[in-house]
């Protein structure tokens, strides 16, 4: 038991210098000092030595136990220390790193070409008008030359409320409403855009969309003051060398009525996918505002005439970018998005 002594001490002195952490360090003391420990078991076989031999040993054993314990709480601060010191060097912070950069938005799609149809006009003198989306079936249709039977109806079916009231199908509304709110005072020159809904839904239809429409009502305005308008406003648009075409079509609200093709965007004219091989692209519905409607906004149609026309954002926004599918606009993926 005398040659054991010094050397499990020396075994645990070791064995603590070498302890890499704290759960190193308690390993140790169990093993050596614990209720099983090396240690520990020669201090309970004391009582099977000679009476005369245990003093001594009695303190020598004592001794190692102190050394032990004295270099194990040593050791343990030299670990904490080091430990800590560790920590701080993962978690400190680094005021020199770069900054974490944050994904910055943008516009909409849909609302950059918004604004940009806007500045367009307004660079034109025009002002822009709004109105409601939920309108009467009087300022939808029936101001518009619209009456309950009229078939123009069918191709705008309709989310209505009640018999009375409904989403607006166009913002042709707007004309009404802005001339009742003018009159008699010239000229009314706005454009109206913003939100409206028909019961439709496919690759080129959505239930909501957007429109933009425009009127211009003053003294002496000609049919060539339409066509000019729109002819600058397309080539502001879609570039200096596009050429537009008025085609002869009809609106109950406008006498006489085209649709306004601009030549194609991606092919300027030669005929490919996009404009099916025509070479010419349909983005909106024109006319000289109709006398009955002149009427209904309270001016006097034997003295002022005027033009008006529509066209929808989404429609003049795939042909600007090349979309095909315009509820891309509408499902938010930040791919699609991404890309404006
Ligand atoms: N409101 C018409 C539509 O939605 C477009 C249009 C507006 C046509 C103004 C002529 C004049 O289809």
């Amino acid at each position: 038991m005398r040659e054991r002594l010094p050397q499990i001490t020396q075994e645990a002195l070791q064995s603590i210098q070498i302890a890499r952490n704290l759960e190193d360090l308690k390993n140790t003391r169990v093993r050596f000092l614990g209720r099983k420990g090396l240690l520990t078991e020669i201090l309970r076989g004391m009582g099977n030595l000679p009476p005369e031999e245990r003093p001594l040993l009695g303190q020598l054993a004592n001794a190692s136990r102190q050394e032990i314990e004295a270099r194990l709480s040593q050791r343990e601060m030299e670990l904490k220390e080091e430990e800590k010191e560790s920590r701080w060097k993962r978690e400190a912070l680094d005021v020199t790193l770069p900054g974490v950069e944050l994904p910055r938005g943008h516009k909409h799609p849909l609302r950059q070409v918004w604004e940009e149809i806007e500045a367009i006009f307004i660079s034109m003198g025009f002002e822009v008008a709004h109105g409601p989306e939920v309108e009467t079936d009087f300022y939808n249709f029936e101001a518009l030359n619209i009456p309950p039977d009229h078939p123009a109806r069918d191709m705008q079916d309709s989310f209505f409320f009640t018999e009375e009231i409904l989403l607006r199908t166009q913002t042709s509304p707007v004309q009404i409403r802005t001339m009742q709110a003018r009159a008699p005072r010239l000229p009314v020159k706005i454009i109206a855009p913003g939100r409206v809904y028909r019961r439709d839904d496919d690759a080129t239809h959505s239930p909501m969309f957007h429109q933009v429409e425009g009127l211009l009502v003053d003294t002496g305005v000609t049919f060539g003051d339409l066509k000019g308008t729109l002819e600058t406003f397309a080539r502001r648009l879609y570039g200096p060398g596009t050429r537009i075409r008025l085609r002869p079509s009809y609106f109950p609200f406008t006498e006489p009525s085209a649709e306004v093709d601009v030549s194609c965007t991606i092919c300027g004219g030669q005929g490919c996918r996009v404009c099916k091989g025509t070479g010419w692209l349909e983005i909106l519905g024109t006319g000289m505002v109709h006398p009955g409607v002149l009427q209904n906004g309270g001016y006097d149609p034997e003295k002022v005439t005027g033009f008006a026309f529509g066209m929808g954002i989404e429609r003049v926004a795939m042909l600007k970018y090349g979309i095909d599918d315009l509820r891309h606009f509408f499902t938010n993926d930040i791919r699609f998005l991404e890309q404006f």
